[in-house]
Protein backbone atom coordinates (compact mmCIF):
# COMPACT_ATOMS: atom_id res chain seq x y z
CA UNK A 1 0.00 0.00 0.00
CA UNK A 2 1.48 3.30 -0.74
CA UNK A 3 2.16 5.55 2.27
CA UNK A 4 0.03 8.40 1.33
CA UNK A 5 -2.91 5.60 1.82
CA UNK A 6 -1.96 3.96 4.97
CA UNK A 7 -4.53 5.22 7.80
CA UNK A 8 -3.52 8.12 9.59
CA UNK A 9 -3.76 8.03 13.35
CA UNK A 10 -3.25 9.53 16.46
CA UNK A 11 -1.40 13.09 16.39
CA UNK A 12 -0.06 14.02 19.26
CA UNK A 13 1.46 17.60 20.03
CA UNK A 14 2.22 20.00 16.91
CA UNK A 15 5.84 19.57 15.02
CA UNK A 16 7.40 22.92 16.34
CA UNK A 17 7.65 23.83 19.80
CA UNK A 18 6.46 21.49 22.76
CA UNK A 19 9.26 18.63 22.49
CA UNK A 20 11.62 20.06 20.25
CA UNK A 21 13.67 22.86 21.45
CA UNK A 22 10.30 23.24 24.28
CA UNK A 23 10.76 24.17 27.33
CA UNK A 24 11.74 20.47 28.64
CA UNK A 25 15.46 21.34 28.01
CA UNK A 26 16.51 20.41 30.90
CA UNK A 27 19.16 17.84 30.17
CA UNK A 28 21.52 18.77 27.45
CA UNK A 29 22.21 15.64 26.63
CA UNK A 30 21.61 11.83 26.66
CA UNK A 31 24.02 11.12 28.81
CA UNK A 32 23.26 13.78 31.06
CA UNK A 33 19.87 12.61 31.02
CA UNK A 34 20.78 9.14 31.75
CA UNK A 35 22.96 10.00 34.82
CA UNK A 36 20.35 11.93 36.11
CA UNK A 37 17.85 8.71 35.95
CA UNK A 38 20.85 6.69 38.09
CA UNK A 39 20.05 8.91 41.05
CA UNK A 40 15.91 9.39 40.34
CA UNK A 41 14.02 9.14 43.34
CA UNK A 42 10.90 10.42 41.63
CA UNK A 43 8.73 7.04 42.21
CA UNK A 44 9.71 4.43 44.92
CA UNK A 45 11.16 2.14 41.90
CA UNK A 46 14.19 2.63 42.88
CA UNK A 47 14.26 1.05 45.99
CA UNK A 48 13.54 -2.25 44.57
CA UNK A 49 15.36 -2.47 41.48
CA UNK A 50 19.03 -2.53 41.35
CA UNK A 51 19.83 -0.08 38.81
CA UNK A 52 18.25 2.08 35.91
CA UNK A 53 18.23 1.60 32.84
CA UNK A 54 18.18 4.97 30.86
CA UNK A 55 18.41 3.56 27.26
CA UNK A 56 21.10 2.11 25.06
CA UNK A 57 22.13 2.70 21.45
CA UNK A 58 23.17 5.53 18.82
CA UNK A 59 22.81 9.29 19.70
CA UNK A 60 22.38 9.57 15.75
CA UNK A 61 19.76 6.89 15.63
CA UNK A 62 17.33 7.61 12.49
CA UNK A 63 15.20 5.08 14.46
CA UNK A 64 14.21 4.73 18.07
CA UNK A 65 12.16 1.52 19.70
CA UNK A 66 10.31 2.51 22.71
CA UNK A 67 9.70 -0.60 25.09
CA UNK A 68 7.75 -0.80 28.06
CA UNK A 69 10.14 -1.55 31.26
CA UNK A 70 12.84 -3.58 32.30
CA UNK A 71 12.83 -6.49 33.24
CA UNK A 72 15.10 -8.77 35.31
CA UNK A 73 17.94 -9.15 32.81
CA UNK A 74 18.18 -5.46 31.70
CA UNK A 75 17.92 -4.89 35.71
CA UNK A 76 21.08 -6.88 36.18
CA UNK A 77 22.88 -5.28 33.33
CA UNK A 78 21.57 -1.77 32.93
CA UNK A 79 20.75 -2.04 29.78
CA UNK A 80 17.24 -2.19 27.66
CA UNK A 81 15.92 -5.26 26.06
CA UNK A 82 18.63 -7.61 26.57
CA UNK A 83 16.59 -11.23 27.54
CA UNK A 84 14.46 -13.51 25.41
CA UNK A 85 12.39 -10.50 24.22
CA UNK A 86 15.36 -8.29 23.76
CA UNK A 87 17.00 -11.22 21.58
CA UNK A 88 14.14 -11.16 19.36
CA UNK A 89 13.58 -7.56 18.86
CA UNK A 90 17.52 -7.83 17.42
CA UNK A 91 15.94 -10.21 14.83
CA UNK A 92 12.97 -7.81 13.97
CA UNK A 93 15.34 -4.59 13.74
CA UNK A 94 17.95 -7.30 11.36
CA UNK A 95 14.84 -8.27 9.30
CA UNK A 96 14.28 -4.02 8.14
CA UNK A 97 18.14 -4.27 7.61
CA UNK A 98 19.08 -2.56 11.10
CA UNK A 99 21.31 -3.59 13.51
CA UNK A 100 21.29 -2.70 17.10
CA UNK A 101 24.18 0.00 16.49
CA UNK A 102 21.94 1.68 14.30
CA UNK A 103 18.63 2.67 16.35
CA UNK A 104 17.89 3.80 20.30
CA UNK A 105 16.20 1.49 22.07
CA UNK A 106 14.42 2.59 25.81
CA UNK A 107 11.53 2.35 27.90
CA UNK A 108 8.89 4.49 29.02
CA UNK A 109 10.28 3.13 32.48
CA UNK A 110 13.84 3.63 33.51
CA UNK A 111 13.45 1.20 36.58
CA UNK A 112 11.90 -2.20 36.82
CA UNK A 113 8.95 -2.54 38.97
CA UNK A 114 9.17 -5.26 41.37
CA UNK A 115 8.05 -8.44 40.03
CA UNK A 116 7.74 -6.83 36.53
CA UNK A 117 4.11 -5.80 37.41
CA UNK A 118 2.49 -3.44 35.08
CA UNK A 119 4.11 0.64 35.64
CA UNK A 120 1.52 2.69 37.97
CA UNK A 121 0.14 5.47 36.63
CA UNK A 122 1.98 8.07 39.09
CA UNK A 123 5.50 5.94 37.91
CA UNK A 124 4.83 6.56 34.34
CA UNK A 125 3.96 10.29 35.03
CA UNK A 126 7.14 10.74 36.98
CA UNK A 127 9.37 8.65 34.33
CA UNK A 128 7.75 10.29 31.42
CA UNK A 129 9.41 13.63 30.79
CA UNK A 130 12.94 11.47 30.59
CA UNK A 131 11.40 9.45 27.72
CA UNK A 132 10.13 13.11 25.89
CA UNK A 133 13.36 14.48 26.38
CA UNK A 134 15.18 11.55 25.48
CA UNK A 135 13.12 11.42 21.81
CA UNK A 136 13.44 15.81 21.87
CA UNK A 137 17.74 14.82 21.82
CA UNK A 138 17.15 12.04 19.64
CA UNK A 139 15.36 14.26 17.19
CA UNK A 140 14.78 10.35 15.54
CA UNK A 141 12.76 10.17 11.85
CA UNK A 142 10.50 7.57 13.13
CA UNK A 143 9.56 5.93 16.40
CA UNK A 144 8.39 2.31 17.01
CA UNK A 145 6.11 1.75 20.24
CA UNK A 146 6.63 -1.52 21.09
CA UNK A 147 3.33 -3.05 22.98
CA UNK A 148 0.21 -1.92 24.30
CA UNK A 149 1.82 0.29 27.35
CA UNK A 150 4.36 2.18 25.42
CA UNK A 151 1.77 2.57 22.17
CA UNK A 152 -0.79 3.43 24.85
CA UNK A 153 1.73 5.98 26.94
CA UNK A 154 3.47 7.58 23.99
CA UNK A 155 -0.11 8.51 22.39
CA UNK A 156 -2.43 9.35 25.33
CA UNK A 157 -4.71 6.41 24.47
CA UNK A 158 -6.49 3.71 25.73
CA UNK A 159 -6.85 1.95 22.71
CA UNK A 160 -5.70 -1.95 22.25
CA UNK A 161 -2.49 -2.41 20.25
CA UNK A 162 -4.58 -4.41 17.83
CA UNK A 163 -6.51 -0.80 17.04
CA UNK A 164 -3.31 1.28 17.63
CA UNK A 165 -1.31 -0.37 15.14
CA UNK A 166 -1.73 -0.39 11.18
CA UNK A 167 -1.77 3.45 11.35
CA UNK A 168 1.18 6.44 10.79
CA UNK A 169 0.72 8.09 14.12
CA UNK A 170 2.57 11.40 14.89
CA UNK A 171 4.00 12.15 18.08
CA UNK A 172 5.00 15.92 17.67
CA UNK A 173 5.25 15.23 14.04
CA UNK A 174 7.41 12.50 14.30
CA UNK A 175 6.11 9.05 12.35
CA UNK A 176 4.88 6.97 15.05
CA UNK A 177 4.09 3.42 14.61
CA UNK A 178 2.75 0.95 16.83
CA UNK A 179 3.56 -2.46 16.87
CA UNK A 180 3.21 -5.82 19.15
CA UNK A 181 5.96 -5.92 21.97
CA UNK A 182 8.49 -8.70 21.46
CA UNK A 183 7.35 -10.59 24.85
CA UNK A 184 4.18 -10.58 23.54
CA UNK A 185 5.31 -12.60 20.15
CA UNK A 186 6.60 -14.91 21.92
CA UNK A 187 3.90 -16.22 23.57
CA UNK A 188 1.63 -15.63 20.46
CA UNK A 189 3.51 -16.19 16.97
CA UNK A 190 0.39 -15.24 15.50
CA UNK A 191 1.04 -11.58 15.81
CA UNK A 192 4.60 -11.54 13.99
CA UNK A 193 3.22 -11.39 10.63
CA UNK A 194 1.28 -7.78 11.58
CA UNK A 195 4.47 -7.01 13.12
CA UNK A 196 6.52 -7.82 10.70
CA UNK A 197 4.00 -5.33 8.49
CA UNK A 198 4.60 -2.58 11.08
CA UNK A 199 8.09 -2.58 11.05
CA UNK A 200 8.43 -2.55 7.12
CA UNK A 201 5.86 0.65 7.42
CA UNK A 202 8.71 2.13 9.85
CA UNK A 203 11.42 1.18 7.11
CA UNK A 204 9.69 2.69 4.67
CA UNK A 205 9.09 5.89 6.42
CA UNK A 206 12.76 5.53 7.40
CA UNK A 207 13.56 5.37 3.92
CA UNK A 208 11.31 8.63 2.77
CA UNK A 209 12.39 10.17 5.64
CA UNK A 210 16.54 9.63 4.34
CA UNK A 211 15.42 10.64 0.97
CA UNK A 212 13.65 13.68 1.39
N1 LIG B 1 10.57 -5.46 27.99
C1 LIG B 1 10.55 -4.11 27.86
O1 LIG B 1 9.52 -3.49 27.63
N2 LIG B 1 11.71 -3.48 27.97
C2 LIG B 1 12.88 -4.07 28.18
O2 LIG B 1 13.88 -3.38 28.25
C3 LIG B 1 12.87 -5.47 28.30
C4 LIG B 1 11.71 -6.15 28.21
Amino acid sequence: MPLDQVPVGLVIGSPAHELFGGPESQFATLDALAEATRSCQLCGLHRTAKQAVPGHGNPHADLVCVGEAPGSNEDEQGLPFVGPAGQLLTKILGAIDLSREDVFICNVLKHRPPGNRNPLPDEVAACSPYLVRQIALLKPAVIVALGTFAAQTLLQSKEPIGKLRGKIHRYYGVPLIATYHPAALLRNPSWKRPTWEDVQLARRLLDRARSA
